[in-house]
């Protein structure tokens, strides 16, 4: 069974081509990912965030599409989507134009250690999704900041634990640290955090 793995992202099958981003097999139904948001309720308990009253992250990660490659990605991971659903866990999403994604020499869920190990069969089979899958994770997890509001010059780690990022002020422009990554506008602010788009993919491993 071949599907698109971004077959329910509209916006997204509509707009980034399909060579770039359609993985090699389908959707598993057991694995980590969710379609949309038809279930209010995850595993962490309810969230009803809507109920009571707030715009959160998770009603304004998709309204930008310049960055909507990024935001189909935190769809489809659970535990972000939960805690961007969740109003109570603030995060600073720091979100990579497409055009960045775009220019990567591997997709998000490709690593190199995975070729080198696996050769070029490394994403088929049911094997191949799961390590796809946690790639995408890990991506992800690399680009969310565990806290808002997060003070220039505050040293956090992301989601993923590696090494600590910051942020500075340079010639009016905000940097991302150590990887000199400009922020090309804060796109949202609501209750549970801010959206950054970022001008480059951050240097994870
Ligand atoms: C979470 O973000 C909101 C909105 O910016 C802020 O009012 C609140 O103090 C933050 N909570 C924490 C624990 O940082």
């Amino acid at each position: 069974m071949k599907l698109n793995y971004f077959a329910c992202f509209s916006t997204l099958a509509a707009t980034v081509s399909s060579q770039l981003l359609v993985l090699p097999f389908g959707r598993h139904p057991a694995s980590d990912e969710r379609p949309l948001k038809m279930d209010p309720v995850g595993p962490g308990g309810p969230s009803a965030p809507s109920a009571q009253g707030g715009v959160i992250l998770s009603d304004v990660m998709g309204k930008e599409r310049s960055v909507n490659i990024f935001a189909g990605f935190t769809r489809d991971v659970v535990s972000i989507s939960h805690r961007l659903d969740d109003s109570s866990q603030n995060s600073t999403i720091l979100a990579p134009l497409n055009s960045a994604i775009e220019k990567l020499p591997r997709k998000p869920w490709e690593d190199a250690r995975d070729y080198e190990t696996l050769g070029t069969n490394a994403y088929e089979g049911g094997d191949g999704q799961e390590r796809a899958q946690r790639n995408i994770r890990r991506f992800v997890e690399a680009h969310v900041v565990p806290s808002s509001p997060w003070q220039e010059r505050e040293k956090v780690k992301t989601l993923l634990g590696d090494r600590e990022v910051w942020w500075e002020s340079k010639d009016g422009k905000k940097l991302i640290q150590p990887d000199n990554i400009e922020v090309d506008s804060v796109a949202s602010q609501v209750g549970n955090g801010e959206v950054w788009i970022i001008r480059g993919v951050r240097n994870y491993s």
